[in-house]
């Protein structure tokens, strides 16, 4: 049976590992039905250690079943960051036109040139499937791609370019991407570098994406360039930026109004809490989505986290889009519609908003696993403080100042917060543009979570908590009058 500590922290709907240590999501991928996530995993630890890919599968990105261990590290290194493809036209040779192999590109990171204080420490190597996923083997002539020398050379990221009828891939290399494209996962070429002008710049850039979107209620095509950098996120830390421009099949180049926007930003965030990293999307869903998983934490203290089993979870499941405003592009992401499938009990409330508001208890709905949509209208300048409470009079404390025009989650009393650097101050704060009468905010909860999506995932916010007992109850305070809020929780019913 669970130990006591699996019982207060094993989250309820987000993937976990059963035991070992976890961080990036690698490999997503969807086929025949079932949603693969693979993860960088060290199975016999709880701190970071030689990298495997662990597995998991879904039928519907809400409900995750470990699968056994897919990749171990070999004579090249251990197995880093990467990402899977369906390789339907069997490019590779790797499988035939009934059975279409799925390839794994992933990147090596050989420990003993890391010893010996060597450059090329990082090549990219491949592996496939004929059985989804089941069972893999190794390319026998990997790597498939040698290091520059670059000593950060990693988390290659592939998709087939149907436009030009070639694989392109996207990796990190020390602060810029490169991009390399191929016609049969084995050979590739270079083809362009970006970033040195844009964007942050305050770590190494690590795990990028690329993948073109529709702009909501146009025809216009852009393509999101996502990198994660570590350190240097807007709350300290790791974290995800991106970019939008046009990628012409060998080079990425920001667009005209984000150049703008960027001036103005410096970045564009996925999200302003710290604990979404090394966000990457699925390969093969069908229908033009994109939907995108992150790793739930922040390697600033990711391995001191108060779990001891296991450590780390991923983020829900999330559709991205992308929105086109007078300011610029706005990368909008909400959790997957799949969610509402788990919809349990709902209550539905409409309060004058008062000073003190008491808004949910224990016996109406569990706090550790529910959606919460929080309406708030006639909003005046000031700050709504929501507070998730539990009987020890440990709190975390999220909400939205109307004055100062920012987003904040505060967890410096939410339980267990000494573990870890820059963990439980200073506060989280995303900058909103502008004043508002009406603002939404979801809110996914889980057992050590909290995903804010504000108006409709324009601006997001993702943070872990460990307190020692459930939170179970939901107030909101604040000083500003004739406010209205319209709340609508429901349980997340996951067995
Ligand atoms: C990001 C990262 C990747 C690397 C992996 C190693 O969190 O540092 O760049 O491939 O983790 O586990």
């Amino acid at each position: 049976s669970d130990s006591k500590e699996e019982q207060l922290y094993r989250p309820n709907f987000h993937f976990s590992p059963k035991k070992g240590w976890m961080n990036d999501p690698n490999g997503l991928y969807y086929k025949d039905g079932v949603y693969h996530l693979f993860f960088q995993y060290y199975p016999d630890g709880n701190k970071w250690g030689p990298m495997h890919w662990g597995h998991a599968t879904s039928k519907d990105l809400v409900k995750w079943e470990e699968q056994p261990l897919a990749l171990s590290p070999d004579d090249l290194g251990y197995i880093f960051s990467g990402s899977a493809v369906v390789d339907k036209n069997n490019t590779s040779g790797f499988g035939d036109s009934k059975n279409n192999p799925v390839v794994a590109i992933y990147t090596y990171h050989n420990p003993n040139r890391e010893k010996d204080g060597k450059i090329d420490v990082e090549s990219q190597g491949i592996a496939y499937s004929l059985d989804n996923s089941k069972t893999w083997t190794k390319y026998a002539s990997n790597p498939v791609l040698q290091n520059p020398g670059i000593r950060d050379f990693r988390d290659p990221k592939v998709f087939w370019d149907a436009k030009r009828q070639q694989w392109i891939m996207v990796l990190a290399a020390q602060d810029r991407t490169h991009f390399y494209a191929s016609k049969n996962l084995k050979d590739w070429t270079f083809q362009s570098e970006f970033g040195k002008e844009e964007g942050a710049h305050g770590g190494v850039w690590e795990c990028p994406d690329l993948f073109p979107l529709k702009v909501e209620g146009t025809n216009e095509e852009k393509w999101v360039l996502i990198v994660n950098i570590n350190p240097g996120g807007p709350n300290k830390g790791s974290a995800g930026q991106y970019f939008v421009g046009d990628f012409d099949g060998k080079t990425f180049k920001t667009d005209e109004l984000f150049n703008q926007q960027l001036h103005k930003e410096k970045a564009a965030w996925l999200d302003w809490g710290k604990d979404n990293y090394a966000s990457v999307s699925f390969d093969n869903i069908p229908q033009d989505k994109r939907i995108i998983i992150g790793w739930m934490s922040n390697w600033e203290y990711a391995q001191e986290v108060p779990t001891e089993a296991w450590r780390s979870s991923m983020t829900v499941a999330r559709e991205v889009s992308l929105k086109k405003t007078k300011d610029g592009y706005i990368l909008r992401n909400v959790p997957v519609s799949q969610l509402k499938n788990y919809q349990g009990k709902s209550i539905t409330k409409k309060i004058n908003v008062k000073p003190e508001n008491k808004l949910l208890g224990k016996s109406e709905i569990d706090l550790s696993k529910a959606i919460l949509d929080l309406d708030i209208n006639k909003m005046t300048a000031g700050t709504y403080t929501f507070a998730l409470k539990n009987s020890l009079g440990e709190e975390l404390i999220f909400g939205m100042d109307n004055k100062t025009g920012e987003l904040f989650v505060d967890r410096s009393r939410s339980g267990k917060t000494a573990f870890g650097k820059n963990y439980a101050t200073p506060v989280t704060k995303a900058p909103l543009s502008r004043a508002y009468t009406n603002a939404k905010m979801k809110v996914v909860l889980d057992k050590t979570s909290i995903e804010i999506f504000f108006n409709n995932g324009e601006k997001v916010l993702t943070e872990i908590f460990f307190p020692n007992e459930n939170f179970s109850e939901l107030t909101l305070s604040t000083d500003t009058k004739g406010s209205s809020l319209h709340i609508n929780a429901h349980q997340v019913n996951i067995k």
